[in-house]
């Protein structure tokens, strides 16, 4: 298989993990995987709860799940070439043995060029996506890397610290008590790094960096990759364990330290917790409240109430 990396500079490891670095990549090249044929192919022969359809207008509340309706593959992308759709094929390395296999390669090229560097529990998601969409302000709980494909995005990527990271949210996420979104004031935007994505680049973030996304009219095909390392998984423990004392003891803790006594006795305590079976238990489901129609003007029909379908996770 062709290498996946053009080149990683003493400079990029150096800010690996802990501040946003662009490295370039070969995948525009791999025709075999991003051809219409193959999105289409693998928009029909994903598992359902996997492909993940959504349309949004200008703001949060104009945001809904998207029936695929029966379409074919061919005309669910003619629907985001000209409308306002948005594709996320999760976990599609489950789907294609190709993206598993391009997957692994990712990692292994990142790994032989820092030896620090060991991941595991990695999942690669495909977005495909309308020239004018965008997601809204969110974070993600493990490390977060985006490919962008075909296509122009633009990504503002926010401090990882207070206001824009409210701890509170982050222990709320990483026990299953809210999805990632997050509040957003558009003054956030003066603090923001912002890039403009070109086929052929990969961004990578500070853990947790809260981020928001925006394609430049393009019709665009990107991949998201997540990886867990020992230093992700200890974050995650601590922010469970001051989730707990926050919520459960009532009381405000005030270190984020990733070793000592302090993280140790947390790292327990999530344990315990999770041992238990005291962490809430949630069935995710999924309302669909629109249908893909190609020939609408946004490439989807809101469907009545009583035709809405509910899909559990
Ligand atoms: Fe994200």
């Amino acid at each position: 298989m062709p290498r996946v990396f053009d080149n990683i500079t003493p400079r990029d490891i150096k800010l690996w993990g802990n501040h946003t670095v662009k490295l370039g990549h070969e995948l525009p090249k791999r025709e075999d995987l991003f051809s219409d044929e193959s999105l289409a192919k693998i928009i029909e022969s994903i598992d359902p709860r996997d492909l993940d359809i959504t349309t949004m207008g200008d703001d949060v509340s104009t945001w809904g799940h998207v029936d695929r309706a029966g379409q074919p593959g061919s005309k669910v992308l003619d629907a985001v070439r000209g409308g306002r759709v948005w594709i996320n094929l999760i976990a599609v390395e489950k789907a294609d043995p190709r993206f598993a296999a391009l997957l692994e390669q990712m990692y292994a090229e990142l790994e032989a060029t820092m030896p620090g560097f060991k991941t595991f529990k990695r999942k690669m998601c495909m977005l495909i996506s309308s020239p004018t969409a965008r997601v809204f302000y969110h974070f993600d709980v493990p490390g977060q890397s985006l490919w962008q494909i075909r296509g122009r995005k633009r990504i503002w990527i926010y401090p990882n610290t207070e206001p824009f990271l409210p701890p509170t949210q982050v222990e709320n996420v990483v026990r299953s008590l809210a999805m990632e979104d997050l509040p957003y004031e558009p003054w956030y935007d003066e603090y923001a790094e912002v890039y403009d994505l070109e086929p052929g680049q990969m961004l990578h973030w500070g853990l947790n960096g809260p981020h928001r996304v925006q394609n430049l009219d393009d019709f665009s095909i990107s991949l998201t990759t997540e990886h867990w390392s020992s230093e992700i998984r200890r974050s995650y423990a601590m922010h469970y364990g001051n989730g707990i004392l926050r919520n459960v003891a009532h009381w405000t803790p005030r270190s984020r330290s990733l070793d000592g006594p302090a993280f140790w006795a947390k790292a327990g305590l999530t344990a315990a917790w999770r041992k238990s079976g005291m962490q809430k238990k949630q069935g995710y489901k999924r309302v669909l409240s629109y249908k893909i129609d190609p020939d609408a003007p946004l490439g989807v029909v809101p469907l009545d109430d009583k035709d809405k379908i509910t899909v559990t996770l």
